[in-house]
C-alpha cells in the first residue's frame, strides 16, 4: 500500500501524468496477473507497469483503450455505450477494470483484433439484447468479441442480455482464462472457435451459468479446453459442448436443471471427473475417447473445489467485487 501511494505520488510530479488529468493515487489489486492458460505463453499481466487512468465516460473508456501504451484504465460508474452495439476496441497491453461493484458498460460491449496481454475485470457488460431477435441474427453485437487475440484474462465480469453471444472467442484466439463470471439470461452464452486450426488452449474455472439457453460454452476445435468449479443452473438447449476436434477436460462441476449438460461432437474427445447432476435432462458425454484428453496439471497449478459446495458458493462470489477494482 505504501509502495504504491508513494510511486502514484511520484506520477503525480511527472509530466506525464499532469498531461492526464485523470491520474489515479492508487490501485491496491490492478496488477493481479492471470492463473491458467493465461498464465502461460509470457503470462498475461494486462497494463501492469503502465500509468493508471480512470474514466467516467464511454468517449474516454474508447480513447483510452486504443491508445499504444500499457494502461490500467479504471471504469468508474455506469457507462452507456453510444452507439448501441458498440465493440469498444481494446489494444494490447490494457488492463481495463471496474471501481467498486458499480463499474458498467450498458448497450455495448469490448472487441480485441489481433492484439495481446489484455485483462478485462470486475465489470458489468449487459442490455444490447433486441426483442423480436432472440437467435440473434440481426446484430453481432457480443459482450466481449476476441479475434485472434493471445493472452486474455476475462475475470468477475457480469455479462446479460446481448444481442449476439455474452463471449465470443474467435479465430485462433488463444492462452486464454476466464474465471469468476456470470453468464445469465441470454440464448448463446459463451462461443469459442470460428476456426479449422486446432490450436487454442483456454482455462474456464468458477463461472455461474444461469438461465441461458446455449453455449456454456460451444467449444469448437480447441487443443485443450480445461473446465473446472462451474455451476450452470437452469440451461434450457445444452451446457458443455466439446465439437470439432476439441479435447475437454471438465472437472468437479455442478449441473442442476441443465438440458443436455455435456456432449461431445463426432471428432471430440471428453475426460470427466466428479461432476455432479441434479434435476437434468438429455445427454451426458463423460468419457469420450478419453485416454486421448490432455493433463492440466503438466502445464499450472489448480485447486479444485468440492461440487456439492458450488451452489452455495459461486454465485455470491462471481461478478464485480467491493474490493477488485479498488
Ligand atoms: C438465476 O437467474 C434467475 C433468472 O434471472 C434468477 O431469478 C435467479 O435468482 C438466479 N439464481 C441465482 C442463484 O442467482
Ligand atoms: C430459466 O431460464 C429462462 C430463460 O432461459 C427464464 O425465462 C426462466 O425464468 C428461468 N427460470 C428460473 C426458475 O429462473
Ligand atoms: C472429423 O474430422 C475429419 C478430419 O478432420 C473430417 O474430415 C470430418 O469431416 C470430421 N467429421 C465430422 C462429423 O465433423
Amino acid at each position: 500500500m505504501l509502495i504504491s501511494k508513494l510511486s502514484a505520488a511520484a506520477l503525480l510530479l511527472s509530466p506525464v501524468a499532469l498531461a492526464a488529468p485523470t491520474a489515479e493515487v492508487s490501485c491496491a489489486r490492478c496488477d493481479e496477473v492471470a492463473h491458467g492458460f493465461a498464465s502461460l505463453n509470457g503470462g498475461t499481466t494486462g497494463g501492469k507497469g503502465g500509468r493508471i487512468v480512470t474514466v467516467t465516460t464511454h468517449a474516454d473508456l474508447v480513447k483510452y483503450a486504443a491508445m499504444e501504451e500499457p494502461l490500467i484504465i479504471r471504469v468508474d460508474g455506469v457507462l452507456t455505450s453510444e452507439p448501441k452495439g458498440f465493440e469498444v476496441p481494446i489494444k494490447s497491453h490494457k488492463t481495463i477494470i471496474g471501481v467498486g461493484k458499480t463499474g458498467a458498460v450498458v448497450g455495448g460491449g469490448f472487441g480485441i483484433n489481433n492484439q495481446k496481454n489484455i485483462i478485462l475485470r470486475n465489470l458489468e457488460i449487459r442490455d444490447t439484447y433486441i426483442p423480436e431477435d432472440y437467435n440473434g441474427k440481426s446484430k453481432d453485437w457480443d459482450g466481449i468479441q476476441v479475434d485472434t487475440g493471445v493472452n486474455i484474462w476475462i475475470d468477475h465480469c457480469k455479462f446479460a442480455r446481448m444481442a449476439d453471444g455474452l463471449i465470443d472467442l474467435r479465430k485462433d484466439t488463444d492462452y486464454v482464462t476466464v474465471s469468476n463470471n456470470l453468464l445469465s439470461e441470454h440464448n448463446k452464452a459463451f462461443g469459442i472457435g470460428w476456426t479449422e486450426n486446432v490450436i487454442s488452449k483456454m482455462t474456464i474455472n468458477d463461472n455461474f451459468f444461469n438461465s441461458t439457453n446455449q453455449r456454456g460454452p460451444s467449444a469448437d476445435n480447441l487443443k485443450y479446453c480445461h473446465m473446472f468449479n462451474n455451476y450452470h443452473l437452469n440451461i434450457t438447449s445444452y451446457g458443455n459442448y466439446a465439437r470439432g476436434h476439441t479435447q475437454l477436460l471438465v472437472e468437479n462441476s455442478y449441473y442442476e436443471n441443465v438440458n443436455d449438460p455435456v456432449v461431445a461432437g463426432p471428432n471430440a474427445s471428453i475426460k470427466s471427473n466428479w461432476l455432479k447432476f441434479k434435476d437434468c435432462t438429455g445427454e451426458k458425454h463423460l468419457d469420450v475417447n478419453s485416454k486421448k484428453v490432455f493433463d492440466a496439471r503438466k502445464f499450472y497449478e489448480y485447486a479444485l473445489k468440492d461440487p456439492y459446495d458450488l451452489p452455495t458458493t459461486i454465485p455470491p462470489f462471481v461478478g464485480p467485487a467491493p474490493d477488485i477494482g479498488i
